[in-house]
């Protein structure tokens, strides 16, 4: 790894995850020691990496388990959208309760490498299920929406780092938020949303179906005691509505979950209109084993490599990185 590698956050640092297997290879993304160096120099969370790699038998702590998860409901929201309710253990749906939470999910019959990483709609700890909406866009969600009631799936999980800027979600509180989803990423949207409400905030949502057609999450918005509207942002009275939100003062906080040119637009309004509220957005990137391990979500951001199934990486450096790359 390079040099700067140290002072990344890692998004399992300090959970039952970490250290993981780059602890193992010395390719810890937080910790110096377990990157090979001979000194100690991190950004200290509370939790020596270290320490507990010593801990564990100089080993990988608790990997994720992959779990049978029997499809309680299927729901046909329309032709690119398909909605499943999956049993879970208690524990797994307490975890992905988060804001970035997803699963890699493949049906029992296919082999590991059509595991792909779904975004956790809705967790019900005292339930033990979790909801996943599916879009159909090749083989692997094919098979995962073909999925029946009553048929068994595999679960691998749980995994964080579906957004970048959770310490912005989870650390706003009695204040105003704007959650802007469009397409796909209203899934994530939920738990997002849902983390700003516990949290005291005033919550405003604009909503647009996007390419799936649907405004699926609007049964969970009206049960929420916030602000929704919507609206197609690629019009101009889109546009019109979320610029007059932006320009809002007491907002401090955004969540943008859609593509990269949406982050990037709502990213140019905060940065002229108000430049002091935060952005937090979904993660974009592809991701094949979620575990820092293949680098198929690999970026590199002023010469530094980062994993972003991982990373909590900077968004507007991100994103400019986009930008020049067209
Ligand atoms: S998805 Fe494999 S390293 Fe990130």
């Amino acid at each position: 790894m390079n040099k700067l590698a140290n002072r990344l956050e890692c998004v399992d640092a300090g959970t039952e995850y970490c250290p993981c297997y780059l602890a193992e290879l010395n390719e810890c993304i937080v910790c110096s020691q377990l990157q090979g160096k001979k000194f100690c120099d991190c950004n200290w969370r509370g939790v020596c990496i270290f320490q507990e790699f010593v801990w564990a038998g100089y080993k990988a702590k608790a990997t994720r388990s992959t779990v049978f998860s029997k499809v309680v409901k299927r729901e046909e929201i329309n032709d690119e959208v398909i909605v499943l309710t999956l049993k879970v253990p208690n524990k797994m749906a307490r975890d992905l309760n988060e804001p970035g939470s997803f699963v890699f999910i493949r049906g029992y019959l296919s082999p590991s490498f059509f595991d792909t990483p779904m975004s956790v709609m809705w967790a019900d700890e005292v339930e033990g299920i979790i909801k996943i909406a599916v879009q159909v866009t090749g083989p692997k969600t094919k098979l995962i929406a073909n999925a029946k009631e009553g048929q068994e799936v595999y679960i691998r999980g749980p995994y964080w780092n579906g957004m970048f800027g959770h310490r912005y979600i989870k650390g706003t509180h009695n204040s105003k938020a704007l959650v802007v989803l469009r397409g796909i990423a209203q899934a994530p949207g939920v738990i997002v949303i849902l983390k700003l409400i516990q949290n005291k905030n005033k919550v405003i949502v604009l909503l647009d179906k996007g390419k799936v057609k649907a405004n699926f999450i609007k049964e969970y918005l009206e049960k929420f005691d916030i602000t929704f509207i919507e609206t197609d942002l690629l019009t101009e009275e889109g546009q019109r509505i979320l610029k007059e939100f932006i320009k809002d003062k007491e907002i401090t906080v955004v969540y943008s979950g859609g593509s990269d040119e949406q982050h990037l637009n709502i990213l140019e309004y905060l940065d002229t209109y108000n430049s002091e509220a935060y952005l937090a957005v979904s993660n974009n990137n592809k991701i094949c084993c979620g575990e820092g391990i293949c680098g198929s979500c690999e970026i590199e951001i002023e010469g530094q490599k980062m994993r972003t199934c991982k990373v909590q990486v900077d968004i507007r450096k991100a994103l400019e990185r986009k930008m020049l790359r067209g």
